[in-house]
């Protein structure tokens, strides 16, 4: 027997970043939007814990303990008192590495198709307790829609959108490292007093307007310098993208993944093609949101 989920990415649209924590962490005001760039993973029974994946970026993808949807198999086993035999296929589609929670898709559908699977029963929030265990972005990963991401970006509110937002995302060479993304935050910001992260008013009527010009006025990502500092080239890219007629464009949570606010559909092609063309990307996806979160398929 198999069950098959479909996990989207996401896009953060505003990201607030405050100080670093004792423990490492960052207190967020994290807007997050599930857009329709979707993962697949569908869990077989079988004796031992197996990874595979499938998709053009494959290779990048770690297949052992240290993958998300790995994680989220033992973890789910381990509180319903079961061995984590199962064998997780994962169809890729979302950029690998690329800030728009890739890795905590394959988590969250791991965990979901796994629970399908096993029967255990569980209830949403317990599943949500688990999804916040195995990473920050986990439990956005498994509701989808928009929500409001606080604490360390786990603790969610699902907020209200008005109309569809049309996107074109510029896939990068190479991943960032969150970590190291979150670190270049630190350095660049040690001798400045950082405000308590709280989400823009301005952007939460925005998004619950459905008005792209609006959304566009306000999209800010507190990661973004740390992105560039780390990969100056992205600024090429967020230019082309403006210069094709996108609204905005910003760094996808900890990049190195673009993304440009366009007002339809006609522009969205025409800004893919501009982005491909001025050779600062290695890939533009065209794609709309909000989208909605895990589903068995
Ligand atoms: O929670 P997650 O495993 O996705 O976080 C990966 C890394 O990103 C953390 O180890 C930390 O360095 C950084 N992070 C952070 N503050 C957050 C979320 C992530 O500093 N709110």
């Amino acid at each position: 027997m198999s069950v098959t989920v479909r996990v989207p990415a996401k896009v953060n649209v505003q990201l607030a970043v405050g100080a670093a924590r004792p423990d490492g962490f960052h207190d967020l005001a994290n807007v997050f939007l599930a857009v329709g760039l979707y993962d697949e993973v569908t869990a077989t029974e079988a004796d031992e814990l197996r990874v595979t994946c499938a998709g053009p970026d494959a290779g990048q993808v770690p297949l052992d303990r240290t993958n998300l949807a790995a994680r989220a198999a033992e973890k789910l086993a381990e509180r319903y008192g079961r061995g984590p035999g199962v064998h997780l296929h994962i169809a890729k589609d979302i950029p690998v590495a690329g800030g728009m929670a890739g890795g905590s898709a394959d988590g969250a559908g791991a965990l979901l198709a796994c629970d399908a699977l096993w029967g255990t029963g569980a209830s949403r929030d317990e599943l949500l307790d688990i999804c916040a265990e195995l990473g920050s972005d986990v439990p956005f990963s498994l509701v989808g829609g928009a929500a409001l991401g606080t604490g360390r970006g786990e603790r969610l509110t699902a907020l209200e959108v008005g109309g569809t937002f049309h996107w074109v995302f510029a896939v990068a060479d190479g991943g960032l490292s969150t970590p190291a993304v979150y670190g270049e935050f630190d350095r660049l910001n040690e001798d400045v007093r950082i405000p308590e992260p709280a989400a823009s008013d301005a952007l939460l009527a925005a998004l619950a307007k459905g008005d792209p010009h609006a959304l566009a006025a306000t999209l800010a990502n507190d990661l973004q310098p740390a992105a560039l500092s780390l990969r100056p080239s992205l600024a090429a890219t967020l230019a082309a993208g403006r210069a094709a007629g996108a609204l905005a464009g910003l760094v996808s949570g900890s990049g190195p993944t673009t993304a440009f606010l366009v007002p339809d559909e006609q522009t969205a092609a025409r800004v893919a093609d501009a982005l491909l063309a001025s050779g600062t990307c290695r890939a533009a996806r065209v794609t709309r949101s909000p989208a909605a979160g895990a589903v068995l398929v």
